[in-house]
């Protein structure tokens, strides 16, 4: 929901662009903190789902951790103030010269993806004199009950390393003399809305945080990954996930023994609602069978909805007088030279015209982070509300 000083500002900012409303984010952030702290969880922000500097700004002022998936997002999260003791770093596909750099910026932990990886950040390390600190990705073969395309903890999935491999981790764990083991990760797919799907996680993170305390590795670290889902449909009566009940399940149903850690790596949940893309209506073009909206934005500034059929509600911010009474249906796309570039089909609007400025909700993850200049566009620019 958008006040009219708030639309007046729109109307004189150059289209498209992010808007960002920093007072959600802060209220999202804050009802974040106070439920993972009630019962001593650690929250780290996966900076894959928006590394705007202001966002990440006000992030680390709430005393949260990174989750980073490249060395560029460890230099990133470092230089915007996360503290290197709170950082993490998971990716199946780390290069020598990003384990070098989180190497040398003395980061809390890596979340180890295979056993080779473990063998090569030892050698690494070795080489540094160093010793790394990492916690073994488990993939335990939960279904997070998303979209496929945004799953990552089945058997089929490239992430992490299959239970039937820990044999070889105890192994491996065994010969590397410059590995600490810390503990275990998981990360099971990203937009989770149902909680059962948490409670079988925690099944199955205890039955093998006891398989590595038997084999002689305890557990210091259980990290549940992120996931957790936000409302798309109603981003105004629905602003804020349930931190409270999504904590809460690991509270009840996670075995956690007496000095072990439990860490959480939220990226979507923190940042999705608090932006939204505003764009204008170039061109109306009336079909026999359809209506377009032809944007200014399109998939080179929000790719979500063409690359996972995500669905973003969208609205039109401009009053006009004389409408029809009835809303018209309208697929609303972009300017791209493709035909996958449509935000939405049938959208149902008030009757709309050339110069009106549309909001694509629920934008701030994997929004401006997923930007592209495919068609050689300009960059997105960011407006924000403080
Ligand atoms: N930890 C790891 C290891 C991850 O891979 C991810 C997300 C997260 C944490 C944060 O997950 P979140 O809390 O944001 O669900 N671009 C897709 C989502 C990809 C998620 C990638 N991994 C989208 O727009 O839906």
């Amino acid at each position: 929901m958008f006040n009219p000083n708030t639309i007046t500002r729109f109307n004189n900012t150059e289209t498209p662009f992010y808007y960002y409303d920093m007072e959600v984010l802060r209220q999202t952030l804050q009802a974040c903190h106070i439920a993972s702290a009630k019962y001593g969880f650690h929250v780290h922000y996966a900076l894959k789902a928006n590394f705007n500097p202001k966002v990440l700004d006000m992030i680390q002022s709430f005393g949260f951790g990174a989750d980073c998936v490249s060395g560029g997002e460890v230099k990133a999260a470092i230089e915007h103030g996360f503290s290197n003791k709170q950082v993490v770093f998971a990716g199946v596909g780390k290069s020598d010269k990003e384990i070098n750099l989180a190497l040398d910026g003395d980061i809390f932990c890596f979340n180890v993806e295979s056993v080779q990886e473990l063998h090569i950040i030892n050698d690494l390390a070795k080489a540094k004199n160093k010793t790394a600190k990492v916690a073994i990705r488990i993939n335990p073969n939960v279904d997070a009950h998303t979209h496929h395309f945004i799953t990552t903890g089945l058997d089929e999935n490239k992430f992490g390393i299959n239970t039937w491999q820990l044999d070889d981790v105890i192994i491996a764990l065994r010969a590397c003399s410059n590995i600490q083991f810390l503990g275990i990760h998981f990360h099971i797919g990203s937009q989770i809305t149902d909680m059962e799907v948490y409670k079988s996680l925690c099944i199955r993170i205890n039955e093998i945080q006891d398989w590595f305390e038997d084999h002689g590795f305890p557990v210091k670290i259980l990290n549940a990954g992120g996931g957790l889902g936000v409302d798309y449909h109603n981003p105004d009566t629905n602003t804020i996930s349930d931190f409270e009940s999504y904590f809460k399940v690991f509270k009840d149903f996670l075995n956690v023994k007496p000095g072990q850690e439990v860490h959480f790596e939220l990226g979507r949940a923190l940042v999705a609602q608090c932006a939204s893309l505003i764009s204008r209506v170039l061109y109306v073009k009336n079909g026999q069978k359809k209506n377009f909206l032809v944007l200014d934005a399109g998939m080179t500034e929000l790719i979500r909805p063409m690359l996972y059929q995500a669905y973003h509600e969208i609205e039109n911010l401009t009053q006009h007088s004389k409408l029809k009474t009835q809303n018209l249906a309208y697929d609303v796309v972009g300017p791209i030279c493709e035909s996958t570039d449509c935000f939405r089909k049938d959208v149902e609007l008030p009757e709309s015209f050339r110069g009106d400025l549309i909001a694509i909700r629920t934008a701030g993850a994997y929004g401006e982070v997923m930007a592209s200049g495919y068609n050689l566009r300009d960059r997105v620019q960011s407006v924000y509300s403080d």
